[in-house]
């Protein structure tokens, strides 16, 4: 682990909905440049978590910052422009657009050409539409989609649909992605891509937040893990440290350790 500054860092975040509390006052640093996995059980806060970085939910309490920055009140737009993005555990896409527009719409308030410059050896800037069109043909590349720019939405199979979302975030040259369950609904091959494609995005600089279901997923992946249990933090370290944590057992098997439970049955209870 690095000692560098963490470039996302929640402190005592919490977001109520009425007497239910989904995310309870949670603490997390993200160190820049990691692949941070954020796991637990279905309903333990994950997406909110999400929800409360990315600008789409407004905290009930606590702070966020980003780069330095404090961010917690900005709307989605502006921490977009800082360089926060996410996907939704459900991809929220428009059916009638074509892939190609659909990434497009993720670069119309980004002419940056950052990471994605340095990346495809484009030039710094990259500001009119052949430009535009070209940073996003090899967004589509990047995801494996290339072949299909023209396709209508509604014409994609799930697991190019998720590769799109991924491809309409990176659009945006965020700094920071948060990804929702990208790999769930995915076939072993392509959920292997998805992991090469997360790799490379780390290896160019880039942090990335996953959450996800899949364990081998997270541990082949992931620097360190925080795990969300009933809204709040009960363990952050690296994988090996997590996995091993009696809490993070139990609230996975929902029993204690002694108890023989096969984790095979772990993985149907939050599948
Ligand atoms: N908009 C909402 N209104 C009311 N309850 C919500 C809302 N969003 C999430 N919740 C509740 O918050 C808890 C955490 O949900 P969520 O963050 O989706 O969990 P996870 O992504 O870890 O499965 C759940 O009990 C869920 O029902
Ligand atoms: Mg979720």
């Amino acid at each position: 682990m690095s000692n560098a500054a963490p470039i996302l860092s929640l402190r005592g975040v919490t977001r109520r909905f009425g007497g239910l509390v989904a995310v309870r006052d949670v603490d997390l640093d993200v160190v820049p440049g990691t692949i941070h996995g954020l796991i637990g059980p279905n309903g333990a806060g994950k997406s909110t978590a999400f929800d409360l970085v990315s600008g789409v939910t407004p905290v009930s309490a606590g702070t966020i910052r980003f780069d330095g920055r404090d961010v917690t009140h900005l709307p989605v737009h502006m921490r977009v422009e800082a360089g926060i993005c996410r996907t939704f555990q459900t991809p929220r896409l428009f059916e009638a657009m074509t892939v190609l527009e659909t990434v497009l719409t993720g670069r119309h308030r980004h002419a940056r050409c950052g990471f994605l410059g340095s990346m495809f050896s484009l030039g710094a800037k990259a500001r009119d539409e052949a430009q535009q069109t070209e940073v996003a043909l090899r967004l589509l590349a990047l995801v494996g989609l290339d072949g299909e720019a023209d396709t209508t939405v509604s014409g994609l199979s799930y697991g190019a649909r998720r590769k799109l979302e991924i491809a309409r975030a990176l659009a945006t040259e965020p700094r920071l992605l948060l990804l929702d369950e990208v790999a769930s609904g995915l076939n072993p091959v392509e959920t292997e891509f998805v992991a090469g494609i997360i790799r490379r995005l780390a290896a160019e600089g880039m942090t990335i937040v996953l959450v996800e279901h899949d364990m081998r997923f997270i541990m082949g992946l992931c620097e360190r893990v925080t795990v969300l249990n009933f809204g709040a933090r009960i363990a952050d370290g690296p994988p090996v440290s997590v996995t091993g944590d009696e809490a993070v057992i139990e609230a996975y098997l929902g029993r204690p350790r002694t108890d023989a439970t096969p984790r095979r049955e772990a993985r149907r209870q939050h599948g």
